[in-house]
């Protein structure tokens, strides 16, 4: 699972190569390789670690070739090594992938008895080996026939020894694009990683194999007929990738969340009220539907929660939140009434996407809410809402959290205005408190980071973390345990305050820290009533509650977070950056790759 990248043209395909793995490297950091083929020869460079790893190994190296592949990985079948990393090549052919062969065994079987052994233990090898047995001087010949072998999903790219002018590619589920130029040609996972080249685009479908040459592109489709393909224009820009003065883009990007936050205000307000046309989608559209699923993965469905809070109350409309994975297989009840949400940051998770396809095969309403422009998702549903965030480069997502929350937040409130739940009184009050909270949370950032970094310090030294909260806290916590855990390795589960006794609390000693979330007033008591059962067998607590709330007792102030004061509802917002900033430092206080914690991807591309 993985970013693919590819070159032809007239520069050294091993620099252009190499800044395309840049870019797409927020796929997997397990390893990284890249194959340039050349008068009769291939010649691959893989390494362990991080396109960095790559660039400093081939410094000294004089790889000639105009035409090539690369790869980075992150880690299925077999472990990050460099013996598993791609390309995967023989003496006449390399390939790298993204996705999975699901009956690579059974090839490998196969090969094995056609004599050939294996280096490694992934399933790509069996690609390659497959490749070479059956090549006989015609690559798309080859392609097509190997094609049939292979079950599961795949985006291919390819370099045979004897055709050092062309690139090949093929894809199945996974996405591939080829971004053009008139002299150079560029394959990829990602719309995003050409554009610094190029803003024309082929998007491959399933089945194609395409011929890339640096002047042409030739596409057959299954039936090996040769098809006319439609030139995709990107229409919007990439942001640069720049930390600015922050020591990591995780930091920088919790400190964007106020701004990311007005982005949206100004995009979806309009009159004081929510307003989705920008957006192509009508009050009428919306008006439709009496029951909502939203599906997502990580923290998108976390966002998803809190976005089924806040549409069960003000529009009374049943909405189920699920796990994307356990979508499908879940035989979920669709009728013509519903509407399925996908949220995304990246618009790649291969769980959510698979669950896209499958909702929109059956012909049910659909729309994303999904940060990356061009990305799978946004193109595949029938209506998008894009958050605009910006890129986000650290793994663990904070402002496109805050941004998904923020469209929920207005998508809740219109359909209670269009379900008749809410006047428009109702609408213009909600909109103007959420449109304090930017200016609120540009205060927090600037007067509450120093006091979090301390008590971060303080969090850092226990191994067990439980975050307890009751309602919206509750939502909040999940997220919050799993900021914590993504990067700071420590071992933190959410709990609903008031299940702690059902089972979890047995697990309390002095050697836990419970983080209790406490900003919803009208549960307030019953949530610090479980934070003192955690104190009487001997735990400790980290209290967060809003400023202005009385009768806290005095023992939780000790080690606390007071955030800003807002209407219960709006709680999240701060909560959660108040979250961000606790696992960002804490991950700092313990020296962790904070922006590329060990075993994570930001965009999974496997189911
Ligand atoms: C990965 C990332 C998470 C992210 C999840 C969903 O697991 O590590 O941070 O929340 O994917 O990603 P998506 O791009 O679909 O929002």
């Amino acid at each position: 699972m993985c970013g693919i990248v590819g070159y032809v043209g007239n520069k050294k395909a091993c620099d252009v190569i190499i800044k395309q793995l840049k870019k797409v490297e927020y796929r997997g950091y397990d390893s990284v390789g890249l194959s340039v083929v050349n008068d009769g020869k291939i010649t691959t460079i893989k390494t362990v670690g991080m396109v960095s790893e790559i660039e400093a190994l081939v410094r000294d190296m004089t790889i000639e070739g105009i035409c090539g592949i690369g790869h980075t990985r992150w880690a299925t079948h077999g472990t990050p090594s460099v013996k598993n990393a791609h390309p995967h090549s023989t003496k006449r052919v390399a390939v790298v992938h993204n996705g999975i062969i699901e009956n690579s065994a059974k090839l490998k079987d196969l090969l094995e008895m056609k004599g050939y052994s294996f280096d490694g233990e992934t399933d790509t090898e069996t690609i390659a080996k497959l490749l070479d047995l059956y090549y006989e001087g015609d690559p798309i010949e080859t392609l097509q026939k190997v094609a049939q072998m292979l079950c599961g999903s795949y985006a291919l790219g390819l370099v045979f020894f004897d055709t050092p002018d062309n690139l090949f590619a093929l894809k199945k589920e996974a996405s591939l694009i080829i971004g053009i130029c008139d002299n150079e040609k560029f394959l990829s996972s990602d719309v995003n990683a050409v554009l610094e080249y190029t803003n024309k685009y082929y998007l491959l479908q399933d089945g194609e194999i395409a011929v890339i040459g640096k002047r042409n592109v030739t596409i057959f489709d299954k039936n090996n007929k040769e098809i006319n393909k439609v030139e995709n224009i990107a229409d919007w820009k990439v942001d640069s990738q720049d930390k600015g003065i922050f020591s990591h883009f995780m930091n920088k990007e919790i400190f964007e969340q106020p701004w990311v936050v007005s982005n949206l205000i100004n995009k979806n307000i309009k009159a004081g009220s929510p307003d989705f046309a920008v957006d192509g989608i009508s009050d009428s559209y919306l008006k439709k539907f009496n029951r909502i699923h939203i599906v997502a993965c990580g923290t998108a469905r976390y966002a998803g929660l809190v976005g089924k809070n806040w549409i069960e109350k003000f529009a009374r409309i049943p909405v189920e939140v699920t796990v994307a994975s356990e979508f499908r297989y879940l035989l979920p009840i669709l009728t013509k009434d519903t509407l399925v949400i996908f949220i995304s940051q990246s618009g790649e998770t291969a769980d959510t996407l698979a669950a896209v396809r499958l909702v929109c095969g059956l012909g049910i309403a659909t729309v994303g809410i999904v940060n990356v422009k061009g990305s799978s998702i946004s193109r595949e549903v029938d209506q998008v809402i894009f958050t605009e965030a910006g890129v986000e480069v650290a793994v663990a997502s904070t402002k496109a959290y805050l941004a998904q929350l923020t469209v929920l937040f207005l998508l809740g409130l219109k359909l209670g205005f269009l379900n008749e739940k809410l006047t428009q009184d109702n609408l213009h009050l909600f909109c103007n408190e959420l449109i304090d909270i930017p200016g609120h949370l540009k205060r927090f950032l600037a007067e509450g980071e120093n006091k979090i970094k301390k008590i971060a310090k303080f969090c850092a030294d226990f191994e067990t973390i439980f975050f307890i909260g009751r309602g919206l806290d509750y939502l909040l916590a999940q997220e919050g345990a799993l900021k914590l855990k993504e990067i700071s390795y420590i071992n933190a589960q959410a709990y609903a305050a008031g299940e702690l006794k059902h089972g979890p609390i047995s697990l309390v000693t002095s050697k836990v820290l419970a983080i209790t979330l406490a900003t919803q007033e009208h549960i307030l008591e019953k949530t610090l009533s479980n934070a003192s059962e955690v104190c009487a067998r001997g735990g400790n607590i980290l209290l967060i509650f809003k400023s202005g709330t009385v009768d806290i007792p005095k023992k939780f102030l000790k080690n606390s977070i007071e955030l800003p004061h807002s209407e219960g509802g709006l709680m999240p917002f701060f909560l959660a950056v108040s979250l961000q900033l606790l696992a960002y430092h804490v991950a700092c206080a313990k020296a962790i790759d904070v922006d590329k914690p060990r075993n994570l991807a930001k965009s999974v591309t496997v189911e």
